[in-house]
């Protein structure tokens, strides 16, 4: 459990914002796995927000599933930050993140993120007229929280400071992610610059975040820097199930031995994996209200999920060149139908092989697919 001001999570492990990839179907997708506390949207400029542009109010979308969905705004003291974490209460946020870490220079030249690191003293008066307004509009129920960066770069450190002052104006917990700014996301996040920033914030939860890719580094993480929760970004785009993974381990560590063996690590397989990925086709055909958006975030995702199946190359390929949803599942739904029959990689592999040398399995994967659709695929088998 997490307390973060009057909003109780069930875990301590959340999912990071990630642009172009935590949309509402990701969200859902993650949290059906199991042991996500938190998820938010990607950062909304909060302009777009309130001149009711498409795209961001697309991404603002969530439902009674996606809960407890916070929201992350980004602006700096020019822009309306106030009035749009009102609207975004009223549109199913149940906390506010403010973005203090986005190092991209759309963002950090101009209109906030990291650019917030640089003057402490003004984005604490930012961070005052938000925390006001979020408090009337919800009756004190929806907390205002920080995700920052270290600090610009290693000379200003101000992670630890800038956290106590906001804490101290009702900022009710904040994410950490360990690196500089001028890092974007090369080197090593620092687990022990986190835990600093911990020392000095006893006074609100404070959220360990950079390079938890295993289960077992979430768990490292809050042994380490003593931080009250983790949040977990590119690690769960590889592998969605993570936080279940991670969940049962704290579970375990935190309770006293009782001479019961503990409960086996859950170990998704191939199949698993695969119908997974068909879920995922089946929330962005529902959420999405776009399917060329839908068709593009598929894509890139793949890569990312491909990275613990093994030797999928004709089913990587077939999405990554597929024109629809549907010619997608159509791929995923043959390899899920072959698994089910018990096939391994190499059969199916096999199998493609011979569709591709003209051999019966293109009926076969015509019946399953009511189209030929994977002749793309076989092509690609190296
Ligand atoms: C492509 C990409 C997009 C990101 N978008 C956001 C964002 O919208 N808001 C945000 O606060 N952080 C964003 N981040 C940073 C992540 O939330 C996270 O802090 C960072 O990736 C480190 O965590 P990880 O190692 O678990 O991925 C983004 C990171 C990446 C790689």
């Amino acid at each position: 459990m997490l307390q973060i001001g009057s909003l109780t999570l069930d875990s301590p492990l959340l999912l990071a914002p990630i642009a172009g990839h935590c949309d509402l179907s990701f969200r859902m997708l993650c949290r059906e796995q199991g042991g996500v506390g938190l998820a938010s949207t990607d950062l909304l400029n909060s302009r777009a927000i309130l001149n009711g542009s498409p795209r961001t109010l697309e991404l603002a979308a969530t439902n009674e599933f996606d809960s407890p969905c916070g929201m992350q705004l980004y602006g700096n003291s020019e822009d309306p930050l106030p009035q749009a974490a009102c609207w975004a209460i009223d549109h199913g946020a149940k906390l506010i993140d403010i973005n203090m870490g986005c190092p991209v220079d759309k963002v950090a030249k101009k209109h906030g993120g990291s650019l917030l690191l640089r003057d402490c003293a003004s984005t604490q008066r930012l961070t005052e007229r938000i925390v006001d307004a979020v408090h009337k509009h919800s009756g004190g129920r929806v907390p205002v929280t920080a995700k920052m960066r270290l600090g610009w770069d290693r000379e200003h450190f101000v992670a630890p400071t800038l956290a106590r002052d906001l804490a101290s104006i009702g900022i009710q917990a904040v994410t950490v992610h360990g690196r500089w700014t001028v890092q974007f996301f090369s080197g090593k996040a620092d687990w022990n610059l986190i835990g600093e920033v911990v020392a000095a914030v006893p006074s609100i939860p404070v959220i360990g975040n950079g390079d938890v890719t295993e289960p077992q580094h979430a768990l490292d993480l809050m042994r380490q820097t003593n931080c009250a929760g983790v949040m977990i970004g590119r690690g769960a785009l590889r592998t969605p199930w993570i936080f279940r993974q991670a969940l049962e381990l704290i579970r375990t560590a935190a309770s006293p031995s009782s001479g019961v063996d503990p409960p086996t690590p859950f170990a998704p397989t191939l199949l698993y994996k695969c119908q997974m990925i068909r879920r995922h086709l089946d929330l962005l055909a529902k959420y999405c209200p776009c399917e060329r958006h839908a068709i593009h975030g598929m894509r890139s995702r793949i890569a990312w999920y491909s990275k613990t199946m093994g030797p999928i190359k004709p089913l990587k390929e077939a999405i990554r060149t597929a024109s629809s949803l549907q010619e997608m599942a159509c791929a995923v739904d043959y390899w899920i139908e072959h698994l089910v029959a018990g096939a391994t990689e190499s059969d199916i592999l096999g199998r493609l092989f011979a569709f591709d040398s003209g051999g019966s399995s293109v009926r076969e994967s015509q019946d399953v697919c009511g189209t030929p659709d994977l002749r793309r695929a076989d092509s690609v088998i190296e």
